[in-house]
């Protein structure tokens, strides 16, 4: 037999880590919104940063749970809803003492760090975002006139030619059919050429829900975390950040989601 002190020893040992990880699992965090302002009359992009907390949060939920669901100032959310690398984050921004701005700033430079190419699985299970375009490319039946609407345009945002496609409502059987969610694609030409220089897609959500995901694939065809655009005060080439930048011009100010179709007139 050995020491039995020792054998108590682990057994407390080991119930405090049994301890840690149930409670780990079930922490609930109060987060702090910003103001969620009412007021029609006033400018209704008040409510973006408050809308970008509660999108990004419903990134990760697979089944929120009734009780926390989203409030005007404050949403509790259950460690267990979100990936271990996130609840970290905002546990964190809990010890530093939070406010509905500092909650915001938190998820902007989260939204900026390509968090939702890393979870997109969370949101798009049964239609798999792949990391490469031509794998993608071979999901969507771009050619299909039934499924697709398709224009070319002059885009004031890119300064090129883009090509759009975009899911239209009388191909909706035949779309779900072939798998796929109401989406649309961007494709934008490199300036004089009929080569593409990234493609963008905005994906409604497979949970019946409004809001809608973005993303982007570069020149190359690898999913990345940014495209260009032209800044709004000139002519200069910007960097934009996915989603973070896309949600700001495609955002539903009225309905209050984040969807294909941009704000107009935009500005961010
Ligand atoms: C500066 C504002 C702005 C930003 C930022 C922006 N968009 Fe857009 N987006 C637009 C505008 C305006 C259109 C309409 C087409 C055009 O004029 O180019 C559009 C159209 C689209 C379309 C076609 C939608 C349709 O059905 O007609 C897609 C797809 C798209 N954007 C994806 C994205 C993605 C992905 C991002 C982020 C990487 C993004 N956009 C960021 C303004 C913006």
């Amino acid at each position: 037999m050995g020491n039995p002190l020792r054998f108590i020893g682990v057994g407390v040992v080991f119930l405090l880590f049994l301890v840690n990880t149930l409670s780990a699992q079930d922490e609930i965090i109060r987060l702090p919104l910003p103001p969620n302002i009412m007021d029609k009359t006033q400018n209704q992009m008040l409510n973006l940063k408050h809308d970008t907390v509660l999108y990004f949060l419903a990134m990760f939920f697979v089944s929120p749970d009734e009780d926390t669901g989203p409030s005007d100032k404050e949403v509790l959310i259950s460690t267990r809803q979100l990936p271990e690398q996130i609840a970290v984050e905002l546990r964190q921004l809990e010890v530093e003492g939070m406010t509905g701005d500092k909650v915001f700033a938190k998820v902007r430079e989260l939204l900026k760090s390509g968090v939702a190419n890393r979870y997109r699985e969370i949101r798009h299970r049964s239609f798999g975002i792949s990391d490469h375009w031509s794998e993608m490319e071979r999901q969507l039946f771009l050619d299909d006139t039934e499924i697709w609407s398709r224009s070319r345009i002059a885009s004031d945002v890119k300064g090129t030619v883009r090509v759009i496609y975009r899911t239209q409502r009388s191909g909706a059987e035949k779309r779900r059919a072939k798998g796929l969610p109401p989406m649309s694609v961007a494709m934008t030409l490199k300036k004089g050429s009929e080569d593409v220089r990234e493609t963008e897609l905005i994906i409604k959500r497979e949970d019946g829900g409004l809001d809608w995901d973005f993303y982007v694939y570069d020149g190359d065809g690898k999913l990345a975390v940014s495209s260009l655009f032209l800044a709004s005060s000139g002519k200069k080439e910007t960097i934009g950040p996915a989603p973070y930048s896309c949600m700001t011009c495609h955002y539903n100010p009225n309905r209050r989601t984040f969807e294909n179709l941009p704000r107009r007139p935009y500005s961010y």
